[in-house]
């Protein structure tokens, strides 16, 4: 792909680059008084099926409609041990799928432009931060929400963009957007499988051959729960649970039923069956839609 100098950073076929927050964020102002929508699909690029999912998406959004693309590792929301320094990092392939993908503008802004010293304000996502992943994982919700926010913020976005497989992220930006009456929408879109179930992951590029194959087990688990719902909860997290004990490598993390909104599982109704596991040094998350009673 060739790449060439704008005025506002450099353009990559149809689209633009811009690493400046203050350059981005006068171009999508810009277009906002031509009177586009902005369409924001945030992600820490390694862009997949499920990237393009969320892109095409925003593409068919009604009017007229620019989709911004923003790929940036987020350091916050990663803790001590995880897996940032080995996070990949394919910026060229990414700007080529958002080529692909028709997408105009891509934001790829470094550490120090999105944390430049001295910033330290972080945004606390409340209980729910603290369950689930938040357990396992301490801080990453309020890394997450607080890059989210400054996303939104330089891009003003008037819909973002974000797959079900980060279920409990995609509630808790629900959630912020409300509590701090930010002046978008949030879309969430339904998680992209490979053909036997695995739920598309920047992170599964980590599997071995032989965990490739036992990762399946996450998917297989959920389905089995979900097709004996008209049982019950007791009856959808046993059978869930059978599933993954018959697979000795996957080390569970939590294996829950909630209501959609992450509270607890109601008696009949929408709920959500979400599971977290390690495999070796990989951590995968999953979550389906459950219909009890
Ligand atoms: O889902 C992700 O890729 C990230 O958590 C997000 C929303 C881009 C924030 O860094």
């Amino acid at each position: 792909m060739t790449t060439a100098r704008t005025k506002n950073g450099f353009a990559a076929g149809r689209l633009t680059v811009h690493r400046s927050p203050a350059e981005l964020n006068a171009v999508t102002r810009a277009l906002r008084g031509a009177g586009r929508k902005v369409a924001l699909v945030p992600t820490m690029g390694a862009l997949h099926e499920g990237h393009r999912e969320l892109i095409r998406h925003a593409r068919r959004l009604p009017g007229s409609t620019v989709t911004a693309v923003s790929i940036f590792v987020n350091p916050l929301q990663f803790g001590p041990g995880e897996d940032l320094e080995r996070y990949p990092r394919p910026l060229e392939a990414d700007l080529e799928v958002c080529r692909e993908e028709g997408v105009e503008l891509v934001f790829t802004p470094g550490v120090e432009d999105m944390y430049p010293p001295g910033s330290s304000t972080r945004l606390a996502p409340g209980p729910l931060g603290d369950e689930l992943d938040g357990a396992v994982r301490p801080g990453h919700f309020a890394g997450m929400l607080t890059v989210v926010a400054k996303l939104f913020h330089i891009v003003g976005p008037d819909v973002a963009l974000f797959g079900e497989k980060d279920y409990q992220q995609l509630v808790l930006i629900h959630k912020m957007v409300r509590d701090l009456d930010f002046p978008l929408s949030v879309v969430g879109v339904p998680t992209v499988r490979e053909a036997d179930g695995l739920a598309l992951s920047s992170r599964n590029v980590y599997l071995s051959a032989a965990d490739r194959e036992r990762a399946t087990t996450l998917s297989r688990a959920l389905n089995a729960g979900a097709a004996v719902s008209a049982r019950g909860a007791d009856a959808v997290v046993e059978t869930a649970r059978a599933v993954l004990a018959g697979e000795p490598a996957l080390q569970v993390e939590y294996l829950e039923l909630r209501d959609t909104e992450l509270g607890p599982a109601p008696a009949t109704g929408r709920a959500r069956l979400l599971v977290a596991a390690r495999l070796g040094t990989t951590r995968l998350i999953d979550n389906v839609p459950v219909q009890l009673g």
